[in-house]
């Protein structure tokens, strides 16, 4: 209590529980319906899946459901590790029948800002290889367009030596500012599973052809990958704070 009033910590604690209580419904929802026995399933990185690995551990101690898995991240292998799932990889197992990841954001088309976690470009490579992506997260994620919801800005995985030119052509090209995404204490740049670093680009013009900028993203030397996914969403649950869920 806060001079005996216990206002302030019961509304965060009903917050955060309606949060996670919404993660879940999701996650559980779109394992029940998109992965069947035999499946070869990619396991997205942050939060939300953390829910569903534990519905698929669930599925395959009940159901005897049969899964192979390839993780998106060093996050995601520890977790499929944790719940001794079957695990393989891209080069054994090229094309997999569904991946299903968290999301930053999500439009009214199903693009996504990803890579909130610093996961993008695996989660970008395994979603690729899977003929189906599904989206699974809580209902702050929904969105009508990018940059709405989450103002934390596009993730874009850069080659450390060329870090401050990219920085400077987004800018002067597209706007807004992109900043360096730097650890806890800001004692040096975030690096990622790939070793490379994260640029966050930030207060973009909200009303552009993503598709288009993408590309010309993907065309500068030095950009490995971006946290734009267009057009590779199959469908997205959302876990809403009244327990239901939408789907879109
Ligand atoms: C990591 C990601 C995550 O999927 C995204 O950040 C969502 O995470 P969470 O489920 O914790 O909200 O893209 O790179």
């Amino acid at each position: 209590t806060v001079n005996g009033s216990m206002k302030p910590y019961t509304y965060k604690l009903f917050t955060m529980s309606s949060l996670q209580e919404a993660k879940k419904i999701a996650a559980h929802q779109a394992v029940d319906n998109h992965v069947h026995s035999g499946d070869l399933v990619g396991i997205g990185s942050g939060s939300t899946v953390i829910f569903a690995v534990e519905r698929l551990a669930q599925r395959v101690k009940n159901e005897n459901l049969k899964v192979q898995c390839v993780p998106t991240s060093f996050q995601a292998r520890q977790l499929v590790i944790k719940h001794q799932l079957p695990l393989t990889d891209l080069n054994i197992s090229p094309t997999l029948d569904v991946c299903i990841d968290g999301a930053d954001e999500v439009d009214s088309n199903l693009n996504l800002i990803k890579g909130g976690g610093g996961c993008l470009l695996q989660e970008k490579i395994v979603a690729s290889c899977s003929k189906k992506l599904i989206i699974i997260a809580d209902y702050t994620k929904n969105s009508q367009k990018l940059g709405d919801q989450y103002k934390k800005g596009i993730p874009i995985e850069v080659s450390p030596m060329v870090y401050g030119p990219i920085q400077q052509k987004i800018e002067k090209l597209y706007g807004g500012n992109v900043e360096m995404r730097m650890a806890v204490m800001k004692a040096g740049p975030v690096v990622t599973d790939n070793g490379n670093f994260i640029l966050d680009w930030k207060n973009f013009n909200q009303d552009v052809d993503w598709k288009k900028i993408n590309t010309e993203l993907l065309l500068m030397p030095g950009i490995v990958e971006t946290g734009l996914f267009i057009e590779m969403a199959s469908k997205a649950y959302f876990g809403m704070p009244d327990g239901s869920l939408k789907h879109k």
